[in-house]
């Protein structure tokens, strides 16, 4: 019999989030579709019951309120009739030099990607350990596993995240429940398009459509694309901080 597909995706209002929407919708997934622009969400989930027929609802969030993430993966079960995945990508990158007083712009980056994405995680696993399925998505950065140049903030928020869905599987390990850590590389979204270099970039269709493939396998790890992020990310942590500091 197939898994069920009622996932809860966060950042679904932009880039990536709104393209995986539209990949997985594509393969008979059912979403909760969340983030602060409510208007975006409302537009996207109309395109994806007309295109796909599936279920999709909206469900207005900002992860920083972290007592509303918690309702909201009871609300996204309720309104789906059961959840089976939860999709942390919500995120930002406020960049900024350290000592350069960037510091509430730090905070703001290590409240959303890091603790916003912990609240939902967390609030999941409690529902999934009580039913004893589940799947439990991070996405995270190529950024995460080397602190790089103007953005300590973001690649810390990252590294954390990596960090907490390496314990998380540890202790998931056997109760039914999967983890999937994604690291993207550079993909074209307004997240980044200031950006004076983003390297090997690929656009945010096939960056989703990527990411819809490892998850819909629950594929434990993946960088994103594969070639070259996965040589780059085991690189990064080796090479020495004269050549990462010219980045
Ligand atoms: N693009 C890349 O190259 C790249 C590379 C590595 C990792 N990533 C990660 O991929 C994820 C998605 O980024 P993207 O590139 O698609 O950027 P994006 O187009 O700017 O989308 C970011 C999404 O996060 C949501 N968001 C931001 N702050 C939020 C908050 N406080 N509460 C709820 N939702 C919030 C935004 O929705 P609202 O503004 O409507 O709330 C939006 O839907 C992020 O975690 C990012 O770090 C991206």
């Amino acid at each position: 019999m197939d898994q069920a597909k009622r996932y809860l995706l966060t950042g679904a209002s932009s880039g990536i989030g709104a393209a995986l929407a539209r990949e997985l919708a594509g393969k008979g997934y059912d979403l909760a579709l969340a983030a602060r622009r409510e208007d975006h969400l409302h537009l996207l989930a109309a395109e994806l019951k007309a295109r796909f027929g599936r279920n999709i609802v909206v469900l207005p969030l900002d992860v920083t309120d972290y007592a509303a993430c918690q309702d909201a993966v009871g609300l996204a079960a309720n309104a789906l009739g059961g959840l089976d995945g939860v999709i942390a990508n919500a995120g930002i990158a406020l960049t900024g030099k350290a000592g350069g007083g960037h510091f509430e712009r730090a905070r703001l980056t290590l409240e959303t990607n890091l603790i916003g994405a912990i609240a939902c995680l967390d609030a999941a696993a409690a529902l999934f350990r009580q039913q004893g399925h589940g799947h439990l998505v991070a996405v995270a950065s190529v950024a995460g596993k080397r602190g790089l140049p103007h953005t300590a903030a973001y690649s810390a928020s990252k590294a954390g995240l990596i960090s907490y869905m390496e314990s998380t599987r540890t202790e998931l390990l056997g109760k039914g429940i999967d983890t999937s850590l994604i690291l993207p590389g550079f993909i074209d979204t307004p997240l980044n398009r200031e950006m004076a270099s983003r390297p090997f970039l690929i656009d945010v269709e096939r960056g989703a459509a990527l990411i819809a493939k490892h998850i819909d396998k629950r594929h434990v790890s993946a960088y994103v694309p594969g070639w070259p992020w996965a040589v780059l990310g085991r690189l990064l942590p080796l090479l020495p901080t004269s050549i990462i500091a010219k980045f």
